[in-house]
């Protein structure tokens, strides 16, 4: 009898912070399969709240109740880092409408770099379909709890709210810290 091998997925992103839509992808998306591997990457056009670290750091919070799941920090190309991971399937949570033509760029652009790499998208539940990490960063420095409770784990309110209190004039990280 052969064995067969884990079925393996990863999750990149930049979850700069993690937001409930994000961790509702990865609820499901882990009972898809053996193993699930959240690749904290990094995304050129965006400028960073957090670092790499903290970012790990706040996933492995909100994850603590799903068993399969690992978390890796990743800097070269995606497709790179999904075989190195042992996965032929990358899972991108995309917004309805408005995540659509990027992502589809972004999905041919890596299946012409990798054609044994398959992309899988998911849809947040509910409300939690529209949210994004750049919109917590644009309302976040104008909401309090209440508001962002919708949107993110209780802790990650706590780091955002921490990090808006920090020091306002220091320069916010960047993607390589
Ligand atoms: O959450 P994001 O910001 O949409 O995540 C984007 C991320 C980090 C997955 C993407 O920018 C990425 O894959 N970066 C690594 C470089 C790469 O392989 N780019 C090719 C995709 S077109």
């Amino acid at each position: 009898m052969t064995e067969l091998s884990p079925r393996i997925a990863v999750y990149p992103g930049s979850f700069d912070p993690i937001t409930l839509g994000h961790l509702n992808v990865i609820e499901r998306a882990s009972r898809l399969f053996d193993r699930l591997i959240i690749g904290v990457g990094m995304n050129i056009g965006k400028q960073a709240m957090f670092c790499p670290e903290e970012r790990l750091h706040l996933i492995r919070e909100a994850v603590v109740h799903v068993e399969n799941v690992e978390i890796r920090h990743f800097t070269g190309l995606l497709v790179d880092f999904v075989r190195d991971c042992g996965a032929k399937v990358l899972v991108r949570g995309v917004r309805p409408i408005t995540d659509i033509p990027a992502e589809l760029t972004m999905m041919m652009a890596n299946r012409r770099l990798a054609q044994d790499v398959e992309t899988l998208f998911m849809i947040a539940d509910g409300e939690l379909a529209h949210v994004s990490s750049s919109l917590i960063k644009q309302i976040a420095p104008l909401a309090g709890r209440e508001e962002l409770s919708p949107f993110l784990p209780d802790h990650v309110i706590d780091a955002v709210q921490a990090k808006l209190n920090s020091s306002p004039d220091d320069p916010v990280h960047t993607e390589l810290e």
